[in-house]
């Protein structure tokens, strides 16, 4: 048995200010419209990948225990894309540290599929751009992305009608292409572009009961859904103006009211296979207290804003100046509520840290 290249590379998993919700396909991880998020200093996924010549299958294990059949079955398919894309069989040995706790909100499969999609290609002995690798990274999960690029990232929906199904007829049998490279991540800002922090709420960290992958799929269902889409294109706007204005009003209120949207088409989203569902709750009371609690901050004016993701974790928003005051008060709740919590600032994107 032969080996090749070992290679470690790090990615943080990414907030997003502008949700990525609702996709157009499901397999390729096209999303049905843009999305803008930052890098979290916070957290960190460390990858290690190696291709062994003559091993019989991949081997995966994530924070020191093998990968469970699922999380294995996705690993192994992303390293498929990478093999075909190197033009290898050989089987890989992926190692993964995550340095907080996945499934709970803070988005694990980003930093994961980032950190694996780079150290898995360069490991098979490409050397693909940024650009490639977001795709790459895409396919493995959609907001994965996102944590290739540094900073303030877009992920570029693309056009949706370069998307259309093209059929080919090869032997008699169809063939389904789609042209999926317009759908992308690019850098908006570097981290140091606006020195704001984000403070993780970590309220509750049991796996969520369904998955984002569902979500996503789920969103067809909800009688809002034709509204949330029709609203982006605005506050995608909104989001990248007030961005390049460090206009942290302006930023913070749209991503408030965005992420309290997404949930509400989650809650009014209905899974065919989980009939006792009325819909998808993401949030625990403890969320509720802090949504609430966050609107009593600003009416006292600390400029502090919320996002969600698909758990019941909540992320702060303020600017430097005001992340002192902000853990103030956040003391006083969090011994009520029991949680604990991890601050970040904008930070970089992928980056090989190892190769031997
Ligand atoms: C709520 O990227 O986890 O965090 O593409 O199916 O892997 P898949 O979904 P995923 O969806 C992220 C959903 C979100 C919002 C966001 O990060 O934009």
């Amino acid at each position: 048995m032969g080996e090749g290249p070992k290679v470690t590379a790090k990615a943080h998993p990414n907030l997003a200010l502008v949700k990525y919700w609702g996709k157009l396909d499901d397999e390729l991880n096209i999303p049905a419209s843009s999305s803008i998020s930052v890098n979290l200093s916070g957290a960190t996924t460390t990858t290690t990948v190696v291709f062994v010549t003559g091993a019989e299958a991949d081997s995966v294990m994530i924070d020191g225990q093998a990968a469970s059949p699922k999380a294995f079955a996705r690993v192994a398919k992303h390293l498929d894309r990478v093999r075909q894309l190197a033009g290898t069989t050989a089987r890989a040995r992926v190692e993964s540290w995550n340095d907080f706790p996945a499934s709970a909100g803070i988005a694990s499969s980003a930093s994961a599929f980032a950190a694996l999609s780079l150290a898995a290609s360069r490991a098979a002995g490409l050397s693909l751009a940024e650009r490639e690798l977001s795709i790459l990274a895409r396919k493995g999960s959609g907001s994965a992305c996102r944590s290739i690029p540094d900073g303030f990232v877009e992920f570029v929906a693309g056009g949706a009608d370069k998307f259309q199904p093209t059929t080919t007829t090869i032997k008699g049998e169809v063939e389904t292409c789609l042209k999926d490279d317009t759908a992308y991540a690019r850098q908006l800002f570097p981290p140091e572009h606006w020195d704001m922090r984000i403070t993780t709420l970590i309220i509750d960290q049991r796996p969520k009961e369904v998955s984002s992958s569902e979500g996503h799929q789920a969103t067809r269902t909800s009688p809002f859904y034709e509204a949330w889409l029709a609203a982006l294109p605005p506050t995608l706007e909104t989001v990248r103006r007030a961005l390049a204005d460090k206009d942290f009003r302006t930023l913070g209120m749209a991503v408030e009211r965005q992420a309290i949207a997404m949930h509400a088409v989650a809650m009014t989203s209905s899974l065919a296979d989980r009939d006792w569902l009325s819909g998808i709750y993401y949030w625990a009371p403890g969320t509720v207290s802090l949504i609430q609690a966050v609107q009593d901050w600003r009416r006292q004016s600390l400029e502090v804003y919320l996002t969600i993701d698909a758990g019941p974790n909540v992320h702060l928003l303020c600017e430097a100046k005001d992340q002192a005051e902000l853990e103030r008060e956040l003391g006083c709740l969090l011994l009520a509520l029991g949680g604990r919590y991890l601050v970040s600032r904008p930070a970089a994107g992928a980056r090989i840290v190892g190769e031997e």
